[in-house]
């Protein structure tokens, strides 16, 4: 209620029960009046400094009252525009995994799912291979030399508990199938058919893409992986926070290859920003797919080291266990599965940045990559980059630093100035710079593996 005026009759009121009894001369009466105008006259001022100041309360608790269901509003919005995002990529990929969808062989979206839910299948089996091999090579030194190696480290006893260990991973490797199974909506009949099939063939599943994927639990999801990030993520999300943006209109960011997606999280922990991860392998997003169903941190935990046993300092370093994920995963964060080459065919011009982490050197065709970073980014958006020039599977060509420059800027790439704490220029006169980074690495082991990845940030014209 705002504070209400005194009536001018209730002060003369008081000035007749004051003043009546007393015989006044008609001065003193004229100068109470002036007073008890003054007096009044102050009141009104009172009056009007506390009509405002409601006023003025009213206004800032309407603008606040405004605020907090416009705040309100947009996070509902935002998560309603995310829920659908992730729906409708959800039928996008239903249709691509359709057998009916292209054509039936090794690189259908379906036959490269149920190769890896495959191989995630026979985790244990293929790794007992391995161990009975070296079973069979440690029967080679002399039984005499076999008993000081038993004596002294309990050399079978290693081999007894590696095997024991691969068995805890397996369980995990069979979660990650069951959610895989339940998510893509691959029934048992259909995955026992289709290993069935390749098995009668004498195929063999790929232990090694398991096995990655899995480790990226470690680089992407566990404490044990906070190093590598801390080497890597900084420069590419500075460059991402000092983008202007609202969270109304939040930036596009793209990341294709993007693993398990732990940068994507990152970015997308910023805010201002509509995040896409793109990634071709079913291994990854068949972890990764499991990561996201993952409900409580640190809750999963398996032994990723116990494949190779080079570079161990300790028997205990080499057999622990990292548990994961030491965040939970958004569901904001859109996963695009597929070839970043043909998947987002009709997305030309739509991101207003795009980030390639560890990523150009997979490119069979480093000039289609680059054709297509240009093509995705809409006039005037950035494309950021880290990584090495790793080239593998078979690539058309093998780009040197300064030959992938001079192409990107043949393209229309800019590159731009960035800051020195992102490592040293490489090429005087240019502004890529490098940076020691690893990948991958085992903190504990005896290896120490790193690139001297290259980071740049290019504007398209
Ligand atoms: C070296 S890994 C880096 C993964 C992640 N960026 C990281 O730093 O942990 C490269 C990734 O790119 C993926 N990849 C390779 N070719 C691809 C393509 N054409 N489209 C999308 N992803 C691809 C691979 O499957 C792999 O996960």
């Amino acid at each position: 209620m705002p504070p209400q005026r005194p009536s001018a009759n209730a002060a003369m009121r008081r000035f007749i029960r004051r003043r009546l009894p007393q015989l006044l001369s008609t001065e003193e009466i004229k100068q109470d009046m002036a007073s008890i105008q003054y007096e009044l006259a102050l009141a009104h001022q009172e009056i009007q400094k506390k009509q405002e100041r409601y006023a003025l309360l009213e206004e800032e608790h309407g603008r606040r009252i405004n605020k907090i269901t416009h705040v309100f509003v947009t996070n509902i919005t935002l998560i309603d525009q995310s829920e659908s995002r992730q729906q409708e990529e959800y039928s996008r990929l239903q249709s691509r995994l359709q057998r009916s969808t292209g054509s039936w062989d090794t690189s259908h979206p379906r036959q490269r799912l149920l190769t890896a839910l495959h191989a995630f299948h026979r985790y244990k089996e293929r790794n007992l291979v391995e161990t009975k091999r070296w079973r069979d090579w440690y029967k080679k030194i002399p039984k005499k030399q076999r008993s000081i190696v038993e004596s002294t480290v309990k050399y079978t006893r290693k081999l007894n508990t590696v095997e024991h260990l691969f068995e805890t991973n397996e369980q995990l490797a069979h979660e990650i199938v069951k959610h895989g199974m339940h998510f893509y909506n691959i029934s048992q009949a259909e995955l026992d058919q289709f290993i069935k099939e390749n098995e009668n063939k004498g195929v063999n599943t790929d232990k090694t893409s398991v096995s990655q994927a899995m480790k990226h639990f470690v680089r992407d999801w566990a404490d044990e992986g906070y190093e590598e990030r801390q080497d890597a993520f900084p420069c590419v999300l500075g460059t991402l926070a000092n983008m202007s943006r609202t969270s109304e209109q939040p930036l596009r960011v793209l990341l294709p290859g993007a693993g398990l997606g732990r940068l994507a999280h990152e970015v997308n922990a910023l805010d201002g920003f509509e995040v896409t991860m793109n990634e071709w392998s079913m291994y990854m997003n068949l972890a990764y797919r499991y990561l996201s169903s993952l409900s409580s941190a640190n809750s999963k935990a398996f032994h990723p080291y116990i494949d190779w046993w080079s570079h161990q300092v300790t028997t205990a370093d080499l057999q622990r266990s990292v548990s994961f994920p030491d965040t939970l995963a958004s569901s904001s964060v859109l996963l695009v599965e597929g070839d970043f080459t043909t998947v987002f065919a009709e997305d030309t011009g739509k991101y207003d940045v795009i980030v390639t982490l560890f990523f150009i050197d997979t490119a069979r065709n480093l000039v289609s990559y680059f054709e297509n970073i240009h093509r995705l980014l809409r006039p005037g958006g950035k494309w950021i980059n880290l990584g090495p020039l790793l080239y593998g599977s078979a690539p058309f060509l093998q780009l040197s630093l300064d030959e992938i420059i001079a192409l990107t800027e043949h393209l229309g790439f800019k590159f731009q100035e960035t800051d020195a704490s992102c490592g040293d220029i490489t090429i005087p006169g240019m502004t890529v710079r490098g940076k020691e980074v690893a990948y991958a690495r085992n903190g504990k082991g005896l290896s120490k593996n790193a690139y001297q990845a290259q980071f740049w940030v290019a504007q398209r014209d």
